[in-house]
């Protein structure tokens, strides 16, 4: 036998020893399902390009939340995907907009879970950006008094927290300011602090029919070569009053989460996004990996990396693993 000191092996002995020493705690209490609603009747219709996630018509949704609680996931964030669409985006904060129909439904069928809405104009543009243009350039200025009425709108129909995905600056000042002179300073937002320019949102865009009719969203959306810029973003979001900041997509971008878990002292969520998923369900339908366990080990990373919260697709079934305690 040799004379080692250390043989860290030691504790990797047995399932029980393996779980005690775990250094990443996770719990369902921290995931979040985003989810798709339409305009329509009867309506449950599988989004292609992401296998096992659905468009639901307002009837159908009920079911699909509770289904979403019965998993013991906590909360959803809910995505509109109206019929009409115009210039300024009306439809995201009228208030009979599918999304504000959606959060008022959702609070009286199903009242147990917690709702946030994605503030975000891209679903109800006619020309698919993420604001108001001038000319061919979103115009941020203008912009944040829309994005201050969606988040309203949202809040007065029944969400419990505004999460804006639309990377303008100034933003969350702009929509904090308007909820407190509407009497909601308790309603928490989460920034979408560093979103950036990604090519994952791809399947998502599908889903929701957002993808810009022309160009790209390079000119709001972070540049993927940077970090620093991130740290940027997220203090300047903390400075004008987010309370949970977001890092988004998630598995690429696993060294920006470990900046914003280090450096600030709110809660720092993921969004592992569409494509994320994708790959994982695309790899896994054709054998190629094992589906179960990426779900697990990716996940893990998420946190492992300094995410407090989840936003995923495979909220449920990370749910069922965590109950399995095959992870967390
Ligand atoms: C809206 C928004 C997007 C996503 C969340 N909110 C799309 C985009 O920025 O193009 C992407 C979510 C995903 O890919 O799962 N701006």
């Amino acid at each position: 036998m040799m004379e080692l000191t250390n043989r860290p092996r030691r504790l990797r002995t047995s399932p029980a020893l393996r779980k005690m020493v775990r250094e990443t705690r996770m719990d369902k209490s921290s995931l979040i399902y985003p989810m798709f609603v339409r305009e329509g009747e009867n309506i449950k219709e599988e989004i292609p390009t992401m296998p096992g996630q659905y468009r639901y018509s307002l009837d159908r949704l009920p079911q699909a939340l509770a289904e979403v609680a019965d998993a013991g996931v906590p909360s959803v964030m809910l995505f509109g995907i109206p019929d009409h669409k115009d210039e300024c985006g009306t439809g995201a904060w009228s208030e009979d907009g599918i999304i504000q129909r959606a959060f008022r439904l959702a609070k009286r069928e199903v009242p147990d879970l917690y709702y946030i809405g994605d503030v975000c104009m891209c679903e109800y543009t006619s020309h698919g950006h993420c604001g108001i243009l001038d000319g061919e350039y979103v115009d941020n200025d203008k912009t944040l008094e829309y994005l201050a009425r969606i988040a309203l709108s949202q809040v007065q129909a029944g969400a419990d927290m505004v999460a804006p995905s639309d990377m303008m600056d100034g933003r969350v000042a702009a929509i904090r300011e308007k909820l407190d002179e509407n009497g909601y300073c308790t309603v928490p937002i989460m920034s979408y602090a560093a979103k950036y320019a990604s090519s994952f949102y791809g399947p998502f865009r599908d889903a929701a029919g957002s993808a810009p009719a022309f160009g790209d969203r390079k000119s709001y959306q972070m540049d993927y070569h940077n970090r620093k810029e991130a740290v940027k973003e997220v203090f300047s979001d903390l400075d004008e009053g987010a309370d949970i900041i977001m890092i988004k997509p998630a598995l690429s971008y696993l060294d920006v989460i470990r900046d914003a878990a280090e450096q600030i002292d709110v809660p720092v969520a993921a969004y592992s996004v569409s494509g994320e998923y994708a790959m994982v369900k695309a790899a896994a339908s054709l054998g190629y990996v094992d589906e179960e366990s990426i779900i697990c080990e990716t996940a893990t990373s998420i946190y492992r990396a300094g995410a407090g919260i989840l936003l995923t697709y495979f909220a449920k079934e990370l749910a069922k693993f965590m109950d399995q305690g095959r992870i967390g």
